[in-house]
């Protein structure tokens, strides 16, 4: 197969993205440039009307400079790549618009892709990991998945809110910068007490909205910020990663990889690997950019699934708000 170049579109929610990819010699896929502009709302949670609108004035301009940061034309691309879902309507459909028009005008197909497999997938495309068991948290999404019988199949999940939701509903309410995440991290490194908050794992399920509810009585009750960033992060991440590593113990795997915007911690990599080496094992974690929400995953999954065939047909383009981790046919592996 001749080198393909694909760009990848990403807008599912807060994040207007666009990256290039491009499959190296050596089984791994190379990043050729990747360009983000981040919605943020004035205040409370996400418009998915205004934050589309936000992304339709952002991704022309994206488009031209992920094409000159890969030093590429649109004529040279082999395929325009979209998140088709899950997301918001309005935000996916906005992406969708742009990749359609883009692929149409470089008279190239389109490749709809699957945002959770993307997050999953841009780990084990850039690392050396072959078959890990996957933890993947982000701000809707907290998984516990592992590849088997030609699919991603999600051994345990959250059961109310996604990790990264509670972090940013609890920064809402705190007066913190969106996305919290960071926010929270950075307080948390001056954090020492470990103040009591629900610890909540079911079987291979978690929860967090009685987290949520538990952080935010402890800043009514006078607890300083440092000390309840520093709890929830110990508490939330010591769930995801007892669940992490029982279903490395069930599905036999002796890798780890994270994925998604949470996986940008530092706390949370650092006690994934010592769960890891503690048992043997490897623990994987993709660069920063790579870990949020960005075009070049979809670019990265896009190359991946046109080397196995797969591309989308105009007619089959449309948007999928629900669209699931384990609904995807995973034939490029
Ligand atoms: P999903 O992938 O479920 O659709 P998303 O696309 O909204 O969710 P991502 O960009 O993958 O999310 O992740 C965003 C989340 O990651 C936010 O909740 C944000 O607070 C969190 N996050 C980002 N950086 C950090 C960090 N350093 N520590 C903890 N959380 C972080
Ligand atoms: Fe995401």
């Amino acid at each position: 197969m001749a080198t393909s170049l694909v760009l990848g579109i990403e807008s599912t929610a807060h994040t207007a993205s666009v990256g290039i990819a491009s499959p190296g010699r050596d089984g791994r896929f190379r990043v050729l440039s990747n360009r983000s502009a981040v919605w943020r709302p004035p205040e409370g949670g996400i418009h998915p009307r205004e934050a589309a609108n936000a992304h339709a004035e952002a991704l022309p301009g994206l488009i031209r400079e992920a094409l000159g940061e890969a030093k590429v034309t649109a004529r040279a691309l082999s395929a325009v790549a979209f998140a088709q879902g899950p997301g918001l309507g309005p935000c996916l459909r906005t992406g969708a618009s742009a990749a359609r028009a883009l692929a149409l005008t470089a008279g190239v197909p389109l490749v709809g892709v699957n945002h959770c497999v993307a997050h999953l997938e841009v780990g084990r495309a850039t690392l050396a990991c072959e078959d890990p068991v996957l933890l993947y948290a982000s701000g809707g999404n907290t998984q516990v998945i592992a590849f088997a019988g030609g699919r991603y199949r999600v051994f345990g999940e959250t059961l109310d809110i996604g990790i990264g939701n509670m972090l940013d509903k609890f920064g809402r309410e705190a007066g913190l910068p969106f996305p919290a995440g960071p926010a929270i991290e950075e307080l948390a490194s001056r954090g020492s007490e470990l103040l009591p908050l629900p610890y909540s794992v079911k079987g291979m399920d978690v929860a967090y909205s009685g987290m949520l509810t538990a952080a935010l009585q402890l800043r009514r009750d006078g607890a300083g910020m440092e000390d309840i960033a520093f709890s929830i992060q110990e508490v939330a991440f010591a769930m995801l990663v007892e669940v992490a590593e029982r279903a490395m113990a069930h599905v036999g795997r002796d890798e780890l990889l994270l994925g998604g915007g949470v996986a940008a911690n530092a706390r949370l990599v650092e006690m994934a690997e010592v769960m890891a080496r503690e048992r043997g094992a490897s623990s994987f974690v993709p660069e920063r950019r790579l870990c949020v929400d960005n075009g070049a995953m979809i670019a990265v999954l896009g190359a991946m699934m046109l080397g196995a065939g797969v591309t989308t047909p105009v007619g089959e383009s449309a948007v999928r708000q629900r669209f699931r981790t384990d609904e995807v046919e995973v034939s490029w592996r």
